[in-house]
């Protein structure tokens, strides 16, 4: 709710900025197995996680 990170690291864009945004859709569609970040396709589509990542890495939310 925050993007400041707990259980999973900051979801600032200074955090994302320098990383490839087609690998954090990657994480939200498939979660990271073996951490505790789940895989979110059977609720999002892959246009809907690369419209997260990109308001994650810019100014969402303001
Ligand atoms: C819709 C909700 C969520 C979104 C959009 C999201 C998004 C992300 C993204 C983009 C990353 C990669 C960050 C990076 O590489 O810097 C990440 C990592 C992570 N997330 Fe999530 N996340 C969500 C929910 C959760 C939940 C519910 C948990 C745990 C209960 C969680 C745990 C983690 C963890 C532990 C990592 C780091 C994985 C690693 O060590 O590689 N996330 N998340």
């Amino acid at each position: 709710m925050t993007l400041q990170g707990g259980l999973g690291p900051a979801l600032l864009p200074a955090n994302l900025h320098e990383k490839p945004a087609e690998g954090l859709v990657a994480t939200i569609v498939y979660g990271r197995p073996g951490t505790p970040m789940p895989p979110w396709k059977q609720f999002l589509s892959e246009a809907e996680a690369t419209w997260i990542v990109e308001k994650l890495m810019t100014e969402f939310p303001k």
